[in-house]
């Protein structure tokens, strides 16, 4: 697709279209990639599918911006049109050497046997914003691992470069492996800094980086089983936090925490912008989806909001970005409130807003909001036994629920819904659910519940408003 064309499919005034959150215009957008900021610019580039609404010969599409909410819409980045990425320019990372972005990626080879080859490839923008193409920088598989290797991401730390690699073990057991560079061109493999044979069979957009002074891996497993309130979606995103040694890549690391609690998380990428801040995007969506905005509307899938992250106390919390604020529009708020059995307030309601709720004094109660409620339809989200649930039984074409445990008396929610995607961040992004909702157009509603007494301490409740795109 050209831009034109991409911003007038992005203006449609479609029923499922989002307001604040990117999406492709047409077809399927799967891992964000090459997330970086140069001279004051935010590149988000994506993966995909602007044919279909289905996995194939993946591009890289591309949006801009200064403010995160103005964005500028590009040509497509990288497409594959060569002998190594016949089948896709898949996900990879960015980086802004000597005033270029350069871009890393995995070319995706099926050959004439059907058997997959995978090349990591080198791209380096052009005085006019376009790629060139400069083949690929690795073109072996290490020893011992299988072509499932891919999506390079990497970073330079102390003079030199590094990158992570997903891989899979011959043994088919998911690993991160480490590559050097001093000069950006040659790369070594340091060794497999993850090989703790608990990720499944192949682990997915590995991502290396730190927080406060603790180094963080973060990445995507596939073949965990599910395990109680874990692991329930097809795939898995977490992080593991501990310690590396560049040179010999040995490592240790703790437990594997999963980012996101919801339904429709993926696939993280982060990267440091200039305000010292480490952003993460996700792609807001899993294999195996059947979404009504395919048949219904000819696109699929969607990048989350961009969140920061903090370490606090060696786990992750996940806040959406100051930025966000400037989508507000009008505000609603209360104090103090005694919630028993059922509310609803008077102009809090909607289908694209941020609501902000903390609750006190709440026991062993069962409490908690239904969202977009009509006669016959809601969202939930509640506490219940030391639990917080997020269920979709009682919302049109997905169902199931999602949860995760929680401690404490205090308890503050904060919610962006955005038309057919919700972000519930609680207390201040302890957790994360990440869902997308499929609500009839009429159901607008918002019910607060409690099954005794308790105190709504404070609720915020915002309208906001949409991106603009431009060519
Ligand atoms: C993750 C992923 C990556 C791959 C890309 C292809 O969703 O499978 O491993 O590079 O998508 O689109």
């Amino acid at each position: 697709m050209k831009k034109d064309e991409i911003l007038k499919a992005l203006l449609k005034n479609e029923k499922y279209r989002l307001n604040y959150h990117l999406m492709p215009a047409k077809g399927l957008l799967n891992d964000p990639n090459g997330l970086v900021e140069k001279n004051g610019i935010y590149y988000v580039f994506y993966q995909w599918n602007d044919k279909e609404c289905a996995h194939g010969a993946k591009k890289w599409g591309l949006y801009t911006s200064t403010d995160l909410i103005n964005w500028e819409i590009k040509e497509i980045a990288l497409s594959p049109d060569e002998w190594y990425e016949t089948h896709g320019c898949y996900s990879g990372s960015g980086i802004v050497v000597e005033d270029r972005i350069n871009l890393i990626y995995t070319g995706n080879v099926k050959n004439e046997k059907d058997e997959r080859e995978s090349y990591q490839c080198l791209a380096v923008e052009n005085n006019d914003g376009t790629f060139k193409k400069l083949g690929p920088i690795i073109d072996k598989i290490p020893k011992g691992y299988t072509e499932h290797f891919r999506d390079p991401k990497v970073w330079k730390e102390n003079e030199n470069y590094y990158m992570v690699i997903g891989a899979q073990s011959e043994n088919l057991l998911g690993e991160v492996l480490l590559y050097t560079s001093k000069d950006f061109k040659n790369w070594e493999l340091v060794g497999s800094i993850y090989n703790k044979n608990d990720m499944g069979y192949m682990i997915e957009c590995p991502d290396l980086f730190k927080l406060n002074n603790s180094t963080i891996l973060s990445y995507s497993p596939q073949g965990l089983e599910p395990q109680g309130d874990l692991y329930n979606n097809i795939f898995q995103s977490g992080y593991v936090v501990g310690n590396i040694n560049y040179s010999t890549g040995d490592s240790s690391w703790g437990n594997f925490i999963e980012l996101d609690r919801g339904f429709d998380f993926y696939a993280p990428q982060t990267f440091l912008d200039s305000n010292g801040r480490r952003i993460m995007y996700a792609w807001m969506g899993l294999e195996e989806t059947n979404h009504p905005t395919m048949a219904e509307e000819g696109w699929v899938h969607a990048l989350t909001m961009p969140r920061e992250l903090i370490l606090l106390d060696n786990k992750i919390i996940q806040q959406p970005l100051e930025e966000m604020k400037n989508l507000r529009e009008s505000k609603v708020s209360y104090e103090n409130l005694l919630l028993e059995n059922k509310l609803i307030l008077e102009n809090v309601n909607g289908d694209s807003y941020e609501l902000i709720v903390e609750f006190e004094n709440t026991g062993n109660n069962c409490f908690g909001i239904n969202l977009r409620k009509s006669e016959k339809e809601e969202l939930t989200i509640k506490f219940e036994n030391e639990k917080l649930i997020l269920n979709r039984d009682k919302t049109p074409f997905l169902d199931g629920s999602r949860a995760c445990k929680i401690e404490g008396t205090k308890h503050k929610l904060h919610i962006f819904m955005d038309k057919s995607s919700v972000e519930i961040f609680y207390n201040n992004g302890a957790e994360v659910f990440s869902s997308r909702v499929f609500s009839s157009q009429d159901a607008k509603g918002i019910e607060f519940f409690s099954n005794s007494e308790i105190l709504l301490k404070k609720i915020e409740f915002y309208k906001l408003g949409k991106f603009s795109y431009s060519v």
